[in-house]
């Protein structure tokens, strides 16, 4: 079935619209539902209308989940449970998960120029679901040891209590020094899907345990990107006080991601071993949208194919997102 543009602005969506709608279609139209979803709002006369637009949208968005865990199932058989044997195999992520490694980030930290790191950059800013609320939505009646550690890590996130030290308008800061404008409809699909990812894990109890192990194996791997993306930045002239979120994150995360494993993962798996298999899947799928972003971002940016062929503008790049 062809797509249309009123289907962007979508009241609803079928259940299988992950393999009946185009994969831009898609993401993009559950991107614009959770910015809906999130928000801060009143109550309407269409409330009821809202609720059924909300479970429509939900429906097909855990269809979606569902069918990227089913392709995770053979590769978590083998998860072990105990603890610390568990935080070995969750580590280890950081060397052997997808994506980890991608030649994209050694091109961006020694050859980006800055028409093609003001892109990746929009694409990442549309990618970003904001760790801040992801963290607070998952901390939801957690364990104290476990809810504690999510505390503190919302704490570093707000500044601790410092706006100049918040990490979200961080990113903003590095927008705006770059002209880069995050945006839903220049958005490639892979980057949309990221950011549907992450919310769908944390928006929903049932994928509580999932978000927890998302959200700890970004702290892990996020290091070694952002201090290329940050070396990248400084070559191209950009201003420290710009950089400061990839800064931060490059030496922050490590100390966030040591005390995660510990305090989050090596306790709920302490507490219940079954809760290992679930940790495990929702790193998985968070790498696996990741690795399919950094793909992408490469074959944009033509990174494995820079021989001096003429490249295609990023704005056409842009605009022929779709479908993959
Ligand atoms: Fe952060
Ligand atoms: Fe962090």
């Amino acid at each position: 079935m062809k797509p249309g543009v009123r289907r962007r602005h979508a009241e609803s969506i079928p259940l299988d619209a992950f393999e009946r709608w185009d994969r831009l279609e898609f993401h993009q139209a559950l991107a614009r539902f959770n910015h809906d979803r999130f928000s801060a709002t009143y109550p309407g006369a269409s409330w009821r209308e809202d609720i059924a637009r909300e479970t429509a949208f939900r429906l097909a968005e855990g269809a979606w989940v569902e069918s990227e865990r089913a392709v995770l199932a053979e590769r978590l058989a083998e998860v072990p449970t105990e603890p610390n044997a568990f935080v070995a195999w969750f580590e280890a992520l950081k060397d052997s998960g997808p994506g980890q490694g991608d030649p994209l980030f050694d091109f961006l930290a020694t050859r980006a120029d800055r028409d093609e790191m003001r892109w990746f950059v929009e694409q990442e800013m549309a990618g970003e679901a904001g760790f801040d609320d992801l963290v607070a939505l998952t901390q939801v009646k957690m364990p104290i040891q476990a809810k504690l550690e999510l505390a503190r890590n919302y704490w570093d996130e707000m500044g601790r209590g410092n706006a100049a030290g918040m990490h979200g308008p961080m990113l903003e800061r590095i927008g705006a020094a770059l002209e880069a404008r995050g945006c839903i409809d220049t958005t490639v699909w892979e980057s949309l899907a990221l950011a549907n990812m992450m919310l769908a894990l944390a928006g929903s109890r049932r994928y509580a345990y999932q978000s927890i192990g998302a959200l700890g194996v970004i702290e892990m791997t996020a290091p070694g990107r952002v201090v290329r993306v940050d070396r990248g930045l400084a070559r191209l002239g950009i201003a420290s006080r710009a950089r400061q979120y990839y800064k931060i994150h490059a030496t922050l995360d490590r100390k966030h991601s040591a005390s995660w494993n510990r305090e989050v993962i090596a306790s709920l798996v302490a507490t219940d071993p079954a809760n290992a298999r679930a940790i495990a899947e929702g790193a998985l799928l968070r790498l696996t949208c990741g690795a399919r972003s950094y793909e992408r971002y490469r074959k944009e940016l033509r990174v494995a194919d820079r021989t001096g062929r003429r490249r295609r503008p990023l704005a056409a790049a842009a605009a022929a997102a779709s479908p993959a």
